[in-house]
């Protein structure tokens, strides 16, 4: 880390003629293995860009061929039980955040990698990404989320093979299990990742976030809870410009033109 290079672990670069932030970890020596201080940085980073509107998505990807084989395993002695209780939190960042995150990944997807993609918004993988959480094997247990939104996303029996089995996840039974969106060669990757910042392009910003805010909040509540805050968000976005504006450009037979109010 320098003082031009504010990170540990990770870089960032910024097309803001995309409105594209792109956070790669960055250490393919040690397999992008992720210090203990980057979940914290990673946190504060999309926090700060919570608040950029030059930024409208952000993808995490890692350089070269692997996404990241987790976070740093002798770090962990470094830290206190008490910091280790609150890595969760930090992990979890990019689920708070308010516009699209894509996961990019590629060869080792492990332990806190997998944790963070699952964070993330959409997954897309080469075909030759390998998923685990093999934190057993070290005496620890998947402690950034890893048990919790896996379980909810492929659902407990599957979870349970992958954390206590430590059973690795090629990309084509990620995808049959619904962890991934899509899978393709390796250098396919960025079109396919680009197919998904396409999509999400030139669409209402407030429509995308109340969506994500809506998805992500009332996930586990019970059905009554989520379609009573799934109501209450979608009258909210009724007095917004761009709801008017997507209604009035759809009866004008016109793309509509979002101005994020
Ligand atoms: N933390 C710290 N260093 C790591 C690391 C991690 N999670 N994963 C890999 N590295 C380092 C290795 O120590 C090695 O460093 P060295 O060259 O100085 O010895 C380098 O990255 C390359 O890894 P290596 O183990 O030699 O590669 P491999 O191809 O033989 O094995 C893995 C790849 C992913 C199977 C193996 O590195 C591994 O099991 N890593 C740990 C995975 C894990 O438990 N993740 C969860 C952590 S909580």
């Amino acid at each position: 880390m320098t003082a031009s290079d504010p990170y540990e672990g990770f870089r960032v670069d910024r097309d803001d003629s995309r409105g594209l932030v792109t956070i790669t970890l960055d250490d393919p020596a040690k397999l992008n293995r992720v210090p203990l201080a980057a979940r914290r940085q990673l946190a504060a980073l999309f926090a700060e860009l919570a608040e950029d509107d030059a930024a409208r998505a952000v993808v995490l990807t890692g350089a070269g061929e692997n996404f990241t084989a987790g976070g740093d395993i002798a770090a962990f002695m470094d830290a206190t039980p008490e910091e280790l209780t609150r890595l969760a939190w930090d992990v979890a960042a990019p689920e708070r955040f308010p516009k699209p995150v894509v996961a990019r990944l590629r060869g080792y997807c492990l332990g806190v990698g997998l944790e963070l993609a699952l964070a993330c918004d959409f997954r897309v993988a080469a075909d030759d990404a390998e998923l685990g959480l093999p934190e057993v094997g070290l005496g620890m247990i998947p402690g950034s989320g890893g048990t919790q939104r896996l379980a909810r996303l492929v659902g407990l029996g599957r979870a349970k093979d992958v954390v206590m089995r430590r059973r690795r996840i090629s990309a084509a039974e990620a995808l049959a299990w619904g962890l991934v969106s899509e899978v393709v060669a390796a250098d396919e990757l960025d079109g396919a990742v680009d197919r998904i910042l396409a999509d999400l392009d030139g669409l209402s910003p407030l429509a995308l976030r109340t969506a994500k805010r809506v998805l992500n909040h009332v996930y586990d509540a019970p059905l009554s809870i989520g379609l009573e805050l799934e109501g209450l968000a979608y009258g909210l976005l009724r007095t917004t410009d761009d709801f008017r504006e997507g209604v009035t450009a759809f009866g004008e037979k016109r793309p509509p033109r979002f101005q994020g109010r």
